[in-house]
C-alpha cells in the first residue's frame, strides 16, 4: 500500500576487502569522522552501517558534474555497510555481503590481490553482486603530489611523468593479477563496456582523491543496473547486527532495515538464544546522517523509518537476541505464532 510507482529506495552498498586496505578510512573521509582511530589496534571487528542522504553525496560529486556527466539523482540516499577485513571475521563478511545490493571491493594499490580480497570476490560472485574496485592508497606512490578531493583524472594530469610511470606500473600489476583470477578490470575512466569490465577507481582515503569518482560511480551503477532491486516495496526485510546495552536505553539491537518500513510500537519477533523473542518497539533510533551506527552517539528518535537504514531498536527482553538473525514484524496478533515458529527454524 505504501508503494509509489517509480520511486526508488536507498540502496545498500557493502565495503569488502583484505585487512587494512582502508575500508573504514575511506568511509571516515566521506563522513569527516575518525571511527578508524577509535578502533582497537585499528582493526574493525563489527559490521558498521552509515546512511548518506543524497544531498551529502551530491556535495562530494559536484566537482565531477560537468555537463556531459550529468546523472540525475533519483535515490534518496545510500546505506553503506562496513565490514572487517581480518581473516577471522569471515562470518561478518558473509553477512555483510548478504545484505547488500552492490559492493565496493577495496584493494591496496601497493599490495594488489590478497587472501581476503579473493574471499570477498568469491562471496560477491556467489550472490551475483555487482561491484566496483577502489584501488586505494594512490598517495603512497613515490613523489605523488596530492590535490585534496580532486577527481582522479584531474590529479593524475598534474603528476610528473615519473610518477605517472610508477602509477601505471602498479596499476598494470593489479590488472594482470585480476586477469589471472578470471576478472577483466580496467580504470573507470576508460571503461567503455561495463558488462565485460569491472571498473577500478583509484582513490586515497587520506587526501580524498578519487572519492568523487567512486561516489558518482555508485550512484550511476545503482540507477542503471539495480532499479528492480531498489523499487520501493512493502515487504519487511531486517537483520539484527549487534545486541548492545546502552546507558539510558537498556538492551538495544542494531538492525539493518533492508526493505519496508519499521514503526514505533510494532510487535517484533526475533530469534533468541532460548527461543523466539516477541516484544514491542519502544524506541526507533538512528544516529545522525553520515554517522556510524556502531559508534555510540546522539540518536534521533523516529515514529517510522523507511528502508534502507541502519536502525537502533530499544525494546524489552532483547538481552538474548541472536546477531545475524532476521527481524520480523507481526502486523496482526494472529501472525505472532507463525513468526515464532519461523525464527525457531533458523
Ligand atoms: P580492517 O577493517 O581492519 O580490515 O581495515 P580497513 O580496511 O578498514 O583499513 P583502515 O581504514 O583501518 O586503514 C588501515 C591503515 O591504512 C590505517 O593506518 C590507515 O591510515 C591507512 N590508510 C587507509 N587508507 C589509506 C590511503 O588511502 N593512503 C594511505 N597513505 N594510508 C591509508
Ligand atoms: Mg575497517
Ligand atoms: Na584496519
Amino acid at each position: 500500500a505504501n508503494t509509489t510507482a517509480g520511486q526508488l529506495r536507498s540502496p545498500i552498498c557493502c565495503i569488502l576487502g583484505h585487512v587494512d586496505t582502508g575500508k573504514t578510512k575511506l568511509l571516515d573521509k566521506i563522513r569527516h569522522t575518525d571511527v578508524q582511530g577509535g578502533e582497537a589496534g585499528g582493526i574493525t571487528q563489527q559490521i558498521g552501517a552509515t546512511f548518506f542522504p543524497i544531498a551529502s553525496i551530491q556535495e562530494q560529486t559536484r566537482k565531477l558534474r560537468r555537463a556531459e556527466e550529468k546523472v540525475k539523482y533519483e535515490i534518496p540516499g545510500l546505506l553503506i555497510i562496513d565490514t572487517p577485513g581480518h581473516e577471522s571475521f569471515t562470518n561478518l563478511r558473509s553477512r555483510g555481503s548478504s545484505l547488500c545490493n552492490m559492493a565496493i571491493l577495496v584493494v591496496d594499490l601497493m599490495h594488489g590481490i590478497e587472501a581476503q580480497t579473493e574471499e570477498s570476490m568469491r562471496l560477491l560472485a556467489m550472490r551475483h553482486t555487482p561491484f566496483v574496485i577502489a584501488l586505494n592508497k594512490i598517495d603512497r606512490i613515490y613523489g605523488w603530489k596530492p590535490s585534496p578531493w580532486a577527481p582522479f583524472s584531474e590529479t593524475y594530469a598534474k603528476q610528473t611523468d615519473e610518477v605517472k610511470t610508477l602509477f601505471r606500473a602498479k596499476y598494470q600489476e593489479v590488472v594482470t593479477s585480476f586477469a589471472e583470477k578470471g576478472y577483466n578490470v580496467c580504470i573507470h575512466t576508460e571503461n567503455k563496456d561495463t558488462n565485460t569490465f569491472i571498473s577500478m577507481v583509484p582513490t586515497s582515503a587520506i587526501t580524498g582523491e578519487g572519492i568523487p569518482d567512486l561516489l558518482m560511480y555508485l550512484i550511476a551503477m545503482t540507477q542503471r543496473t539495480l532499479r528492480d532491486d531498489i523499487s520501493l516495496i512493502n515487504e519487511l526485510t531486517a537483520t539484527v547486527l549487534e545486541v548492545k546495552v546502552i546507558q539510558g536505553l537498556g538492551t538495544t539491537v542494531d538492525v539493518v532495515l533492508s526493505n519496508g518500513i519499521l514503526r514505533e510500537g510494532d510487535t517484533i519477533v526475533v530469534c533468541g538464544l532460548n527461543g523466539p523473542i516477541t516484544t514491542q518497539i519502544r524506541a526507533l533510533l538512528t544516529p545522525q546522517p553520515c554517522r556510524e551506527l556502531r559508534v555510540k552517539s546522539q540518536y534521533t528518535q523516529h515514529r517510522e523509518i523507511l528502508a534502507a537504514m541502519g536502525v537502533k531498536i530499544s525494546a524489552q527482553g532483547l538481552e538474548n537476541a541472536v546477531a545475524g538473525s532476521p527481524l520480523h514484524v507481526a502486523y496482526e496478533p494472529e501472525e505472532v505464532e507463525f513468526l515464532q515458529e519461523l525464527v525457531s527454524q533458523d
